[in-house]
């Protein structure tokens, strides 16, 4: 036996919490290698015998997921080389932990004492550039001299917690209901009760399901988890109860670079989001929510967790939930370092302990979701705006932000600004005042050349197209979309196609290699653009790219193929003479710009 009785004790507690034992793979791989420093045969034939699965099965789960599959060592120093972090220096963090530890990225050192990894956005790009050690908490605002003390030793690495540094705040003169108030750093339940907390959901429990997503599509609150679907509306397409379960899945997954928004909300308010996603069911006459968390989030599936023990504590939740009058559960699920799992099929099939690859659609999860039952899925951030909307009603909701963009929303800023953070205020703030009122401006004598309006997969403007709103429809106006609402700005001395090769990474990175346009699409992106960026292009590759966005847009089963097409040609199209330079002079021609 390789893991513990506690380990195994564990596992059989979180398969409780499923209607199919196999939603709590994933939490039992993480279980078994926190203790076991790394999955092998034997760990998966133990972990196997829970779920009933042979050896083989659970390591081909297991080998879907980046955090399964990391080299073993004691510590194992993850750096996050996200377009965000790359801007703010993790290619220095990655040559200072090559050079102290005289090997490669990707590998372990010799003595097993340390390995360096390089991850994809670890959702914290408000304080870039991010580390994180095994599972422990970030390392945020990371400089070379600080990760050269942490390589003094497996456990000075491990024990390296600098205080998290509070990035999230209410913009002045903005009547907030996201973010706690007074800048308060967490919300107990208590506080939360105190301040108007889970009245809503006592007040949802006195209207019809059907009137609670009539109130909520009145608002006119549309998804923040990157579609921007009309919410309300989306809750009317579960079919009538009968009798059986229906779900609803909550995406907590937050993997797109640019986009750290949910997390600030999980650790600063965590009972709002329960609040929420209670709303949320009522609406859809849900016996149960999951809340998928993305693995690296370890405070915030930490506190959440304990929200919700203190939930059932007070008996808001459980038998006889608060405003329902009969049980109501929720639970967290973690994921384990795959971005493809924030897509809602995805991340169901992740949910149910499988690959998180995509499902074809339809059916679609309303009519078959977990399990095959009536599912509804909704980001985290858009179940915490169902409290205020049923205590101060549709009118006074859809009076914040814009048309067809109402509410207040949580706008992220991040790369080459001097505040980075994320900001709640109405939709419709000009680009322009996110960047130089609220994220402070560039350093000095710099001057925007590029911004990515809302998280990695939105495409790019130019520095002079930042005097547009930043709501649905105006970033429509300039050729682009909201998204999740996370800006990425890029000073004069960046080179474009170094933007463009880093988000192509992350893409042939994170497809899922179901759809050959995805899988072949995204790869050749990424070694025509490396090329280039090397001094190796030529003047057809530019056409050869135009054609590979072409083949890959509108012909996948999931949108990720859509997002890396729309990222990788906004950047061609906007900044071409920046392609055709490297092409010309065999080489970047930026010479101050960031590294990669
Ligand atoms: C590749 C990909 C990744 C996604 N990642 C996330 C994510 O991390 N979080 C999220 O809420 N939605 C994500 N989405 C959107 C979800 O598919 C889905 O639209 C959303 O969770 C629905 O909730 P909403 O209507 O409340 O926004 C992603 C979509 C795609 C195509
Ligand atoms: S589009 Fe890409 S990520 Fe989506 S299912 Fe196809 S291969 Fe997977
Ligand atoms: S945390 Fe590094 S790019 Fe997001």
């Amino acid at each position: 036996m390789v893991l513990s009785a506690a380990t195994h004790e564990k596992i059989r507690a979180e398969i409780a919490h499923y209607p199919n034992a196999r939603g709590a793979l994933l939490y039992a791989l993480h279980a078994a290698r926190d203790e076991a420093g790394a999955l092998g045969k034997e760990v998966f034939a133990e972990v196997g015998e829970h779920f009933g699965m042979r050896a083989g099965e659970v390591a081909e789960v297991a080998s879907f997921y980046s955090l399964y599959n990391q080299p073993k060592a004691a510590a194992v120093v993850q750096v996050c080389t996200g377009l965000p972090c790359c801007l703010n220096g993790a290619r220095g963090l990655v040559r200072e932990a090559e050079k102290r530890l005289g090997t490669k990225s990707g590998t372990a050192t010799a003595d097993g004492r340390f390995a360096i990894v390089e991850v994809e956005c670890l959702g914290s790009c408000g304080t870039a550039p991010v580390l994180q050690v095994n599972r422990n908490l970030y390392v945020e605002r990371a400089t070379p001299d600080y990760l050269a003390s942490m390589l003094t030793s497996p456990e000075a690495a491990i024990g390296a917690h600098p205080p998290t540094p509070l990035i999230s705040q209410i913009a002045e003169g903005v009547e907030g209901y996201l973010l706690p108030p007074n800048g308060q750093r967490r919300l107990t339940v208590e506080e939360y009760k105190q301040s108007g907390g889970y009245q809503a959901v006592v007040k949802a429990g006195t209207m019809e399901p059907k009137d609670i997503a009539a109130t909520v599509k009145d608002a006119g609150l549309r998804g923040r988890g990157g579609a921007g679907f009309a919410t309300g509306l989306k809750w009317t397409f579960m079919p009538p109860p009968d009798g059986g379960p229906r779900y609803l899945a909550v995406n907590a997954d937050e993997s797109e670079p640019g986009t750290f928004k949910d997390r600030q909300i999980m650790e600063r308010n965590p009972h709002l989001p329960i609040e929420g996603i209670m709303i949320a069911a009522m609406a859809i006459q849900a016996n149960a929510a999951f809340i998928y968390i993305r693995g690296e989030y370890v405070e915030a599936y930490r506190i959440m967790r304990a929200a919700i023990g203190e939930a059932y504590a007070a008996g808001i939740l459980g038998e006889n939930a608060l405003g329902f009058n009969r049980r109501f559960d929720i639970h967290i699920q973690p994921g384990a370092g795959a971005y493809i799992c924030g897509e809602e099929s995805g991340m169901l099939e992740s949910m149910e302990g499988k690959k998180g690859q995509p499902r074809k659609r339809p059916p679609f999860p309303a009519v078959r979701g977990l399990w095959q039952r009536p599912t509804t899925v909704e980001n985290i951030e858009t179940c915490s705006h169902a409290p205020v909307i049923i205590m101060r009603g549709a009118d006074w909701y859809k009076s914040i932000g814009m048309p067809n963009s109402s509410g207040n929303t949580l706008f992220g800023v991040s790369g080459h600004v001097k505040r980075p953070g994320i900001y709640e205020m109405p939709l419709g703030v000009k680009l322009r005042d996110l960047i130089y009122k609220y994220g402070g401006g560039l350093e000095d004598g710099r001057t925007v050349k590029a911004v990515i309006p809302g998280g990695l997969s939105m495409p790019v403007l130019r520095g002079d197209q930042i005097d547009v709103a930043v709501d649905h429809e105006s970033l429509k106006t300039v050729g682009s979309l909201l998204g999740t609402a996370g800006a990425i700005v890029m000073d004069d001395r960046s080179c474009m196609v170094r933007a463009a090769l880093v988000i192509a990474r992350f893409f042939e990175h994170e497809s899922c290699g179901q759809c050959t346009q995805c899988r072949e699409g995204t790869g050749w992106t990424y070694r025509t653009l490396k090329r280039i960026e090397a001094g190796e292009g030529r003047p057809q590759d530019l056409d050869t790219l135009a054609d590979t966005f072409n083949f890959m847009d509108g012909k996948c089963i999931c949108a990720l193929a859509d997002g890396a097409s729309w990222a990788s040609r906004a950047f061609l199209k906007q900044f071409r003479a920046d392609y055709e330079a490297h092409i010309e002079a065999k080489k970047c021609p930026f010479p101050e710009s960031f590294d990669v």
